[in-house]
């Protein structure tokens, strides 16, 4: 048997020939690897820490189960017509008819971009019809990220119709397997959910078309064996980089192997692609790590700020967002004291939230003027650069909210564009929040986005910051752009046209700090973040929620972009009464800013708002824009303490939250045991933002990492709504 190892690649371009083959693609502390058996099919062998004695792959014979005949292994893209009927990853309808898909291996290319990518393609041709996939692997070797994705090809001379192609198969075998995964709903988005997988299908998936994240999130963690821990065992995540629908299958099937299949959901979504066309799905992201949920994090949000966040370790500004300190009701009056108050405190981001624009249909509650991107003239007479230059003159940024998908039947846009709305003929057209949806497949709707926004942008220069919103998702599909025959292709063809339009802004304003949102978290996902800088992470400003909701995003998606805002108490949401120190403390584990009206703060609220925001610029901020993340309890525990901390990545300094998030016995207190320091060094320890005496009795003394990481910190705090923060500077001397 020839063996040929795909590991370590130089040159920018190599072909080899086809033979029995081992393919592998490393990262620092993982490996993927394929085999190429006897009949040329590409076979699943193995993902997991990393072996460098790849040779041993070529000595497998096959993992057939049931037919000596025949090759039945893990086929490493599964495909219609071959083996038993477990999910296959691609389904094709032929001109002919015929629906069997059979692949071989064709050709091995490898691409070298910098020396910290390995990019492998693997070109598989159908054995009866001139049709191709391009199979990409793309190992980010620091961060121990793999990207899967897939090319499909039609060269055959009739169009072929696609019924699903999904991004990326994996494969695993153990004895049990434990899901974790990301539900939820408005305002209580991404609550962790880890259940063992039974025989059969797990599916997770978005139908919506639009607010794709806010019910289940295209990630997951998958453990094997047992249940995924923080700091130790093997654990695999992946997310998918797309805003649109989507599915991820987890099935078990007869012999208690796990197949993994993500990509575009293909329901109501057969793909035509016409002689000559191609279709490229979006990447899958996976990560391996053999440490535990924590240094899967890590990697994550290593690879998410270095590769898939826009400016990822560039510290973010603190924003005051006007929507729940007023709504739709304000006025220039309003809005400028506003900005006198956020800057006195040392906010540095005014952002006008929804209600500022539309005439004939003044956009004075969500029933109207969505669509009519013109300045009420009513409320703001002076326009927007007044405004702006109003936050300037009091060293703020200006930023600015839109919703430029989406348009109220209230409006002038409504009455002249009807075609440009997403509808099926006949039918009554049905609102969500009283808006309809704009059809993204349709090129002329993109131009009228694009040139919104890029009019907004350029009338009024000095807006910096853009607050991307989407509240509604696709119910009525169905478009008066596409041919009849296309309809299916809306759901894909929604999400390439919104990328269309964050591509085109994006090029033109390189600068501008965007942030996604959809009702809240209605798209934290790898597709969106690579055009923004930072998510709305939930319209729940509750920190006590918060604190759930941020720990299952933080699993995942970096706490740099996590917009997280001190908001007013009672919380407009919960009802929840919470002291300010808590509220501060919980948005400033993420990019902090306030969503209140500053003119209903005390004397006092004002005088520690402004020393904690203070303190989160000299502290805290480096260490979430540049540090790493590691959960000390999580709120899911059923102690009812909460504690995070973010470390230098030199290990130098660290930041140390802690929350009481239930009634303690008296003299009950968490012992926080600082896993993420390094034992071999001295720490002081001050508590940062602190209103009373410190909750430590060692607070200003030296400690060492040892006894920091085995012994611990026991902190007092046990009523409910306590917490404190520790700021952990290495000592030399
Ligand atoms: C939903 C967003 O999540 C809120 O922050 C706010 O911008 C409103 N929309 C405005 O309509």
């Amino acid at each position: 048997m020839k063996l040929f190892v795909f590991f370590f690649f130089i040159g920018l371009f190599s072909i080899w020939a086809k033979a029995e083959e081992v393919v592998a693609i490393d990262t620092d502390n993982s490996s993927l690897i394929y085999t190429i058996n006897h009949s040329n099919q590409l076979i699943f062998c193995y993902y997991g820490q990393k072996i460098d004695d790849k040779e041993a792959f070529s000595l497998i014979e096959s993992y057939n189960k049931v037919d000596t005949n025949r090759d039945l292994s893990y086929e490493a893209y599964p495909t219609y017509g071959l083996g038993f009927s477990n999910e296959p990853a691609l389904t094709i309808i032929h001109e002919s008819g015929a629906l069997i898909t059979e692949l071989e291996v064709s050709e091995i290319r490898t691409i070298s971009k910098d020396s910290l990518i390995n990019h492998i393609v693997i070109l598989l041709k159908d054995r009866v019809y001139n049709f191709e996939i391009e199979l990409h692997l793309e190992a980010y070797k620091k961060e121990d990220v793999i990207n899967q994705w897939i090319v499909a090809h039609n060269y055959e001379s009739k169009a072929i119709r696609i019924g699903n192609i999904y991004s990326s198969f994996l494969h695993f075998y153990a004895d049990k397997y434990y899901l974790m995964h990301f539900t939820g709903s408005w305002a209580n988005e991404m609550n962790l959910v880890e259940e063992e997988l039974r025989s059969g299908k797990k599916v997770i998936e978005s139908k919506k078309g639009v607010r794709t994240t806010q019910t289940e999130n295209p990630s997951f963690i998958l453990s094997l064996n047992h249940s995924a821990e923080e700091n130790e065992g093997e654990c695999y995540g992946g997310a998918l980089a797309w805003s649109g629908n989507y599915r991820i299958i987890f099935e078990k099937d007869e012999w208690n192997h796990l197949n993994v299949l993500s990509g575009v959901n293909p329901f109501l979504s057969e793909y035509t692609l016409k002689t000559g066309e191609q279709l490229e799905t979006p990447k899958m992201i996976f990560s391996y790590s053999s440490r535990g949920l924590g240094q899967l994090s890590r990697n994550f949000h290593n690879w998410g700020r270095k590769y898939a966040l826009v400016d990822g370790f560039s510290p973010r500004p603190i924003v005051l967002n006007s929507w729940e300190g007023t709504y739709f009701d304000f006025n220039e009056k309003k809005l400028t004291r506003m900005m006198n108050n956020a800057a006195k405190i040392g906010v540095e981001m005014f952002v006008l939230d929804d209600g500022w624009f539309g005439n004939k249909y003044p956009r004075n509650s969500d029933s109207a003027g969505l669509g009519d991107w013109e300045t009420n003239e009513k409320k703001l007479p002076h326009g927007i650069d007044y405004l702006i230059d109003y936050a300037h003159s009091k060293g703020l940024k200006f930023g600015i909210w839109i919703e430029p998908e989406m348009v109220n039947p209230k409006s002038v846009l409504a009455e002249k564009h009807p075609e440009w709305i997403v509808q099926s003929p006949g039918r009554e057209k049905i609102t969500l929040r009283n808006q309809l949806l704009l059809d993204l497949t349709n090129p002329e709707v993109q131009d009228f986005i694009y040139n919104t926004i890029d009019s907004l942008l350029t009338v009024n220069a000095g807006i910096s910051y853009l607050k991307w919103d989407a509240n509604r998702h696709v119910e009525q599909v169905g478009s008066t752009y596409l041919p009849n025959d296309q309809q299916m292709h809306f759901w894909v063809d929604y999400t390439k046209g919104l990328y269309n339009i964050y591509r085109k802004i994006r090029s033109k304003y390189p600068e501008l700090i965007m942030q996604v949102c959809a009702s809240g978290g209605g798209r934290i996902d790898f597709g969106s973040l690579k055009y923004h800088q930072e998510f709305w992470t939930s319209d729940n400003t509750d920190p006590l929620k918060r604190l759930f909701i941020q720990y299952g995003v933080n699993l995942i998606y970096p706490p740099v972009a996590t917009a997280s805002h001190v908001s007013a108490s009672p919380n407009h949401q919960t009802g929840r009464i919470t002291p300010l120190k808590f509220r501060f403390d919980v948005a400033m584990t993420g990019r902090l800013g306030m969503e209140l009206q500053p003119d209903h703060l005390e004397e006092q609220e004002v005088e520690f708002a402004k020393s904690a925001i203070k303190t989160y610029k000299k502290y805290i901020r480096p260490l979430i824009t540049e540090g790493d993340l590691y959960r000390i309890v999580s709120p899911y525990d059923e102690n009812k303490w909460v504690a995070l901390m973010y470390v230098s990545k030199d290990k130098s300094q660290a930041i140390l939250f802690a929350f009481s998030t239930g009634v303690h016995a008296r003299d009950v207190y968490p012992i926080l045991k600082l896993n993420g320091l390094n034992p071999t060094r001295k720490y002081k320890i001050e508590e940062i933002n602190r209103i009373n005496t410190s909750s430590f009795w060692g607070n200003e003394k030296v400690f060492s990492g040892e006894f920091l990481i085995n012994n611990g910190m026991e902190i007092r705090i046990s009523r409910l709504f306590d917490s404190a923060v520790f700021k952990l500077t290495e000592v030399t001397k």
